[in-house]
Order: structure tokens, then C-alpha cells, then sequence
């Protein structure tokens, strides 16, 4: 089951945490991985050590021209597109300035749109595809001091449904994952950056933010994301599913 043998898929975000642990679950599946990152030498490298037919890409998300010209070298049919390419803020409305606002939009919600954009197009000519979309819990739950970032992830959530509806009698399933709080160089960098001397005590903090006592695992993510984007989970589109370690139900 969940076999991906034959299928290419454009995993953005690659080169690190969540994206990085799904382009080795999908390879290992036997997935063609297009590796895509703003660090084109850690997805050449990711891309290198999966072996295969799997290949990697420098690309700026937020960028048009770099997203189309990187598609246009990835060329051909893509069976599944993964938008794992993401980045945090911590603020709040107040303490959150313009150009917080728009760098958080440019990456989380004008990159997943990007390309979004730049792989329908060969799935409506396939007939066929699965979009994959990384929002999170802070798309639907108040999270303290993440004004930016919640903005942006309830946009993909968003997103997510529009994509599944006009895209439905194509052939195309769209559908998102919510994680809490999963260990990342993504989580490592927000605490060191804007806690520092009080790492290990955030850590703590947000590792108890899950009712199950941790944070999640990127390859925990990976393991659903390989389900929903097999033939397996054909019959599911326009869904946001919570991956959060209770977070939702047990708090
Ligand atoms: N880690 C968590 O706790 C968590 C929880 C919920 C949702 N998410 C979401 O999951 C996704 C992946 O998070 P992660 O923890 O693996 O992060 P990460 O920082 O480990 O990896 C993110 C990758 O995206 C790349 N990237 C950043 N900006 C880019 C751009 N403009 N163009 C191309 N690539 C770019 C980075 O180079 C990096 O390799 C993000 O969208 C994040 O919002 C993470």
C-alpha cells in the first residue's frame, strides 16, 4: 500500500524539516522527487542521495520568474506537488511591522499560490494530480504572539478549499495538513532567534503545548502526507487534517 512507483513529485521546501522527511518517505515509496529550495545546493544534495531519476532546484517561491523558470526545468508531468516551503514570525498585532506582513504573505501564501499556479496546468492536461499544502493549527486555533503567521496558513487553508472545488471534475485533489508544534531547524531557529538564553525552557514550553507531552516528528507529517497523496486516499479532497498530538480535542 501507498506505493508512489511511477509518480513525480515537486516537494518544496526539500532541503529541510518537514519537506526534507517527505522527500525521503516518498522516494523511499518509489517517488521521483523534484527537490525544490531557496538552498539549491541542499536540494541538489537531498535530490543526490535519493538517487534515481530525483533532481534538485534553487528557487525563491515568493519569486514568479523563479518559480516559472523552475518548472519549466523540472518540465513534464508532475503526479504530486507538496508546498512545504514556509517560514515563522513570532508577533503580535502590534509588535508585527509592514514588512513582517509582507515577507510572511510573499513566502507562505504567494508561494504556495506560485506553484500552486505553475502545476495545475499539467495535471488538468493529465487529468490527474494531488496538491498537498502545509497550513497549520494556527489556520484555525489563537495561538499567542503569531499574528503574521496564522494570517498566512488560514490563507492556505483557504487556499486548499478553493483549489479542491475548481478542480475537482479535473481529475485534481487538493488537500492540507494542520501540524502543532513538529522539531524543525524551522522551531530551533524562531527559539534561538527570538528567545535567546531561554531555549531550553521554550523547548519545554513547546513540547507541552501538545497534550501528548512532545513535539511531533517530521517524519510523523511525512507518514500522512505519503497516505494522502497515494491512489489509496482517492476518495479524499478539500480536507485540512489536524496532525497535533491532541492539541484540537484533548486540551
Ligand atoms: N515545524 C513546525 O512546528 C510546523 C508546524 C506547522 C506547520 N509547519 C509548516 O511546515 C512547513 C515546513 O516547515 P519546517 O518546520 O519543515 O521548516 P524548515 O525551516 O525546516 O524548512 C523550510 C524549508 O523551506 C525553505 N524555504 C524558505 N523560504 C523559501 C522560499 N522563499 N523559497 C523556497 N524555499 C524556501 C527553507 O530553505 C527550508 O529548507 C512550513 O510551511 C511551516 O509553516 C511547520
Amino acid at each position: 500500500m501507498f506505493r508512489l512507483d511511477g509518480k513525480r513529485a515537486v516537494i518544496t521546501g526539500a532541503a529541510s524539516g518537514i519537506g526534507l522527511a517527505m522527500a525521503e518517505l516518498f522516494a523511499a515509496n518509489g517517488a521521483t522527487i523534484l527537490a525544490v529550495d531557496m538552498d539549491g545546493n541542499k536540494a541538489e544534495a537531498v535530490a543526490q542521495r535519493l538517487g534515481g531519476r530525483s533532481a534538485g532546484f534553487a528557487c525563491d517561491v515568493s519569486d514568479e520568474r523563479s518559480v516559472t523558470r523552475c518548472f519549466e526545468e523540472i518540465g513534464g508531468p508532475v503526479d504530486i506537488l507538496i508546498n512545504s516551503a514556509g517560514i515563522a514570525h513570532v508577533g503580535t498585532l502590534r509588535s508585527t511591522t509592514t514588512v513582517d506582513m509582507d515577507r510572511l504573505y510573499a513566502v507562505n501564501v504567494r508561494g504556495t499560490y506560485l506553484c500552486m499556479k505553475a502545476a495545475i496546468e499539467p495535471m488538468v492536461r493529465q487529468g490527474k494530480g494531488v496538491i498537498l499544502n502545509l497550513a497549520s493549527i494556527a489556520a484555525t486555533a489563537a495561538l499567542a504572539d503569531r499574528f503574521a503567521y496564522s494570517m498566512t496558513k488560514g490563507a492556505v487553508l483557504s487556499m486548499t478549499l478553493s483549489v479542491a472545488k475548481d478542480y475537482l471534475a479535473s481529475g485534481v485533489r487538493c488537500n492540507c495538513v494542520s501540524p502543532a508544534r513538529v522539531h524543525t531547524p524551522f522551531v530551533d531557529g524562531f527559539v534561538a532567534k527570538n528567545y535567546p538564553g531561554r531555549e531550553a525552557e521554550k523547548f519545554e514550553e513547546l513540547g507541552k503545548s501538545q497534550p501528548i507531552g512532545r513535539m511531533g516528528k517530521p517524519e510523523e507529517i511525512a507518514a500522512l502526507a505519503l497516505f494522502l497523496c497515494s491512489d489509496e486516499a482517492a476518495f479524499i479532497t478539500g480536507c485540512d487534517y489536524p496532525i497535533d498530538g491532541g492539541f484540537f480535542n484533548l486540551r
